[in-house]
């Protein structure tokens, strides 16, 4: 069995604007869906891996703003060690790699898992480690199929079915030149990875000395200035997998992002959740389906603290956060509610995402659409919102401490 180790790209404050209000108050990679931020359900995954034990934060936020929640996945995940590793600025999605490989080849670890942090998925890593020990490469990437007229938003790859290798790679291509894309998720020979990171490094410099104008900026990207090389000389593998995946860039995929973590709920050892959190299925399946009270449609998560009124109904794909009020008669579907929110008699919340400390007033709705093809309208509210007396707010994002008098629809609500 290979030894391993695990870098999760966390990015910084400038990254995740797409996200926001959401990001606003919290960053992105700890934001939470099916009631855990969303790292730690990667952490999950690579704690399940045979041979590997620590596992590198790296990215450019404030100690303080990441270090409570290391201390905390320390406690829920014992047999890792788990350290933040902070770049001065962004350096790039393989300049944090390469910044502190000293620390990260540390002990001679064979490979190193790199995950993107804004990824849900199957986190099928035993499949992806096995892929990987059948060929001689760098690198195996993971790559999902998405509709032709999406591939052009992801890093395009072309993948030989012979071979598996990756012929070509491209970020954000103009043209669709497949249907495959990188999934985020990466497994490297360790000491052919830096290798490769600092031939990229120096093709960088070499460029810059030849023309000033063409990488003036610190960033060395692992896409296109490692992979797109490495797929050209026939070093870069492709593993094709058809497990379920999410990317979480624009506010609203956390919500199919929250679905596809509680779906996983159902098959995910339930002692692990319980373990730092007794709520979960525990309290959905076992309190709440049995006895008269409220009507759960799994799967939910519903902290252990919040109170919900007999008669509201809750379900499917809902994630309920400590200290939530769900008051008599009320319906909420397929929504993330924070912390400390109220939801008072007969409200409404349908395909929405709602901030911490919410008060949403009785007989007030607030929804968004269904899932048409790859496109979802949702609501969000931001932190500390009220939306008053029967107001309608559908498909809106809601900005921070407003106070809803009147119904809207489609709008930013500054
Ligand atoms: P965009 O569409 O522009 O957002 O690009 P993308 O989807 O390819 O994502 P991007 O390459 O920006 O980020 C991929 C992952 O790397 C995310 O989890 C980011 O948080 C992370 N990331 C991006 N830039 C940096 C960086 O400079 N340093 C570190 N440590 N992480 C980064």
């Amino acid at each position: 069995m290979p030894t391993s180790k695990a870098v999760l790209l966390i990015g910084g404050p400038s990254k995740g604007t797409r996200f926001r209000p959401l990001s606003l108050d919290v960053p992105k990679p700890l934001f939470s869906v099916g009631g855990r931020p969303i790292i730690w359900h990667s952490l999950v995954a690579l704690s399940h891996v045979e041979g590997l034990n620590e596992v590198l934060l790296v990215g450019f936020y404030d100690e303080s703003v990441i270090n409570p929640f290391v201390k905390e996945a320390a406690r829920d995940f014992p047999n890792l060690n788990i350290r933040y590793l902070r770049e001065f600025q962004s350096l790039g999605t393989a300049g944090g790699l390469y910044h502190y490989r000293d620390i990260i080849s540390k002990g001679n670890p064979d490979q190193i898992f790199v995950l993107h942090s804004d990824i849900v998925c199957g986190w099928p890593l035993a499949e992806l480690q096995k892929f990987h020990g059948t060929h001689r490469g760098v690198g195996t990437v993971m790559a999902v199929k998405v509709p032709r007229e999406e591939v052009t938003k992801f890093g395009c790859i072309v993948i030989d079915p012979q071979t598996s290798q990756a012929r070509h790679y491209v970020e954000k291509p103009e043209e669709p030149l497949s249907d495959s894309v990188n999934a985020g998720l990466y497994l490297f020979d360790a000491a052919l990875l830096f290798s490769s990171i600092r031939d990229a490094m120096e093709a960088k410099v070499a460029r810059s000395a030849e023309d000033p104008e063409s990488s003036s900026d610190e960033q060395l990207r692992l896409e296109q200035d490692v992979l797109s090389p490495l797929a050209s000389t026939g070093k870069l593998y492709a593993y094709q997998t058809t497990s379920p995946w999410v990317q979480i860039k624009s506010a609203a995929s956390a919500i199919p992002a929250n679905a596809l973590i509680l779906a996983s709920y159902k098959t995910t050892n339930p002692s692990l959740l319980r373990r730092r959190s007794p709520t979960i299925l525990a309290k959905s399946r076992a309190d709440y389906s049995k006895k008269k009270g409220p009507e759960i449609v799994e799967p939910c998560f519903i902290h252990e603290d919040a109170q919900i009124d007999d008669t509201a109904k809750i379900g499917p794909n809902v994630s309920i956060g400590s200290g939530v009020k769900i008051g008599y008669g009320c319906r909420v579907k397929e929504s993330i509610i924070l912390d400390d929110t109220t939801l008072d008699k007969n409200s409404c919340v349908l395909y929405s995402i709602i901030g911490e400390n919410c008060k949403i007033a009785p007989w007030a709705r607030v929804e968004g659409a269904p899932l048409v093809g790859d496109k979802q309208s949702i609501a969000i509210l931001g932190k500390d919102v009220s939306v008053l007396k029967e107001v309608h707010i559908r498909s809106c994002i809601v900005l921070p401490s407003k106070n809803l008098s009147r119904s809207a629809k489609n709008e930013v609500l500054l």
